[in-house]
């Protein structure tokens, strides 16, 4: 059959949660299981509103201070670490788990749970934490401001994370064109390691811990984390099937665990501060403070200026959520489970913001138009469903495509959500789902228009 991509044992299935939007195969069941479990509680309100300066963890978001080590030192980073270090792995992990962090990488996976996978005895074989700064989803940068500007949270980010894990290094996968973040990244490691802060007995607690930097060469893909730790190896960045999770056969064949750099960012803030604290912004299980990017048609990226009126609609968490228009955007919040109702993802909380003057159907051709050159080619779903969907959504462009070809390409995307090796096949489809389920007149008429300039011919009666 044209959708199966290998073994039985990684013959996709389907699990379809109602209340979060998850594709799973098989192997992915226990983490459902997890999940359904941990979202059996309702949310409640908790503080919203404007974050106060001092509740801020990203205070050097726009460079306009020092980034280096003197500069983050006064901003209060590498405060008390080897007492929090001293602390141990259970109460770091027990304070990431009450602070209610979810993975700032696009799946928003329960953080202190993850990190606890890791908290085994020892086998004799390393553990290693690998932090995923690849940022490669088009709409999010912020990784890339964490990392340029203030690049010491990060490294006391691994260091305690990693001491959560008991790991004995962080590598941090950085996309090759992040030039000037990985020099200040590798500078500012460089000075952690001058300083004692990290390599043996960091900060003084008895604990070695050495930080690397690997360069990727900017494949959308290579985010992924079982691609990602393939290409850490010097391999094709391919997704790997799970199992084994990477907590159990990770790189170099080690338990691992891959976390992005915004959430190994915060821990330290939540372990200084306390989890309660973090766990106080925010509605329950949506809980903490967050970068969020907004970019497309706004007068200035990051900042929305201008009134709502013109707004056609929003991309709200990366190119793979699904678009919602105007009228979902006035009463939907920007988090995790309220973006899940309104049938979008939070993903990675880059908006991306289209007004009226936007061409909605050619947007989504062109991020179609993206996964269909990011695609790795494992997965026959994706690698032909999303070429096909590409060739399909041009001709919804121009209008020239059949009015039916709607109800097909819906179809078509269904057959690529849940069948492949990765997400990236989801995040394929999703956009087109988006488009559909919102914007379906537009495509009709659109249609309707080309048919009108382009009337079918009539039979030519002296060739009849
Ligand atoms: C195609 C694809 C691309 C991805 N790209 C990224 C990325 O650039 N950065 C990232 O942190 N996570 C990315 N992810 C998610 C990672 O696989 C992984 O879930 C994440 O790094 C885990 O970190 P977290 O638990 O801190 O969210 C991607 C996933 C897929 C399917
Ligand atoms: S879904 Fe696409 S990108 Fe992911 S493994 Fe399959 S072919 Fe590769």
């Amino acid at each position: 059959c044209c959708c199966c991509i290998g073994g039985c044992c990684g013959a996709p299935r389907r699990v379809m949660s109602s209340n979060f939007n998850l594709t799973l195969a098989p192997h992915q069941l226990y983490f459902s299981f997890i999940f359904s479990l941990f979202h059996q509680v309702k949310p409640k309100k908790a503080k919203f509103g404007p974050l106060s300066d001092e509740d801020r963890i990203f205070t050097n978001l726009y460079g306009r201070y020092d980034w280096r080590l003197k500069g983050s030192v006064r901003r209060g980073d590498w405060y008390k670490t080897k007492e929090i270090m001293l602390k141990g792995s259970e109460w770091i992990i027990n304070e990431v788990k009450v602070s209610g962090l979810r993975g700032r990488g696009g799946a928003g996976f329960p953080t202190g749970m993850k990190w606890s996978f890791m908290n085994k005895p020892s086998d004799g074989r390393p553990k290693y934490l690998v932090v995923n700064a690849d940022e490669g989803e088009p709409g999010t940068c912020k990784d890339r401001e964490i990392m340029r500007h203030d690049p010491h949270k990060l490294i006391e980010g691994c260091l305690i994370a990693g001491r959560a894990m008991g790991a004995r290094a962080a590598y941090i996968y950085i996309r090759g064109e992040f030039y000037n973040e990985s020099s200040n990244l590798q500078v500012a490691i460089y000075e952690a390691y001058k300083a004692g802060l990290i390599g043996k007995n960091a900060c003084g607690s008895g604990f070695d811990f050495d930080v690397f930097v690997m360069w990727g060469a900017g494949a959308y893909i290579c985010g992924e984390e079982t691609a990602l730790i393939e290409s850490l190896e010097g391999k094709q960045g391919k997704p790997r099937l799970k199992p084994p999770f990477p907590a159990d056969i990770g790189v170099f064949g080690c338990p691992t665990t891959v976390s992005n750099v915004e959430t190994v960012a915060v821990a330290p803030a939540i372990c200084r501060r306390g989890g309660a604290w973090f766990a106080s912004f925010g509605r329950e299980r949506n809980s903490g403070t967050k970068l969020f990017n907004i970019s497309g048609h706004v007068n200035t990226p990051c900042t929305v200026e201008g009134g709502w009126d013109n707004l056609l609609g929003v991309i709200p968490g990366g190119s793979s959520t699904p678009i919602i228009p105007q009228h979902v955007c006035n009463d939907v919040l920007m988090d995790f489970d309220d973006l899940v109702r309104a049938e979008t993802a939070l993903g990675t909380a880059a908006i991306i913001v289209l007004d009226k003057s936007s061409d909605v159907i050619r947007a989504i051709a062109r991020l179609v138009e993206f996964y269909k050159h990011e695609s790795c080619g494992q997965c026959t779903p994706c690698r032909e469903g999303v070429d096909w969907m590409d060739k399909m959504m041009w001709r919804f462009v121009g209008g020239e495509a059949a009015a039916s070809e709607i109800d097909m390409i819906w179809e078509l995307s269904k057959q690529i959500e849940g069948h492949t090796i990765c997400a990236l096949g989801d995040g394929a489809a999703w956009p087109v789902q988006g488009l559909i389920r919102h914007f379906r007149p537009v495509m009709e008429s659109r249609i309707a228009q080309y048919n009108k300039k382009n009337p079918p011919r009539q039979p030519d009666i002296e060739m009849i």
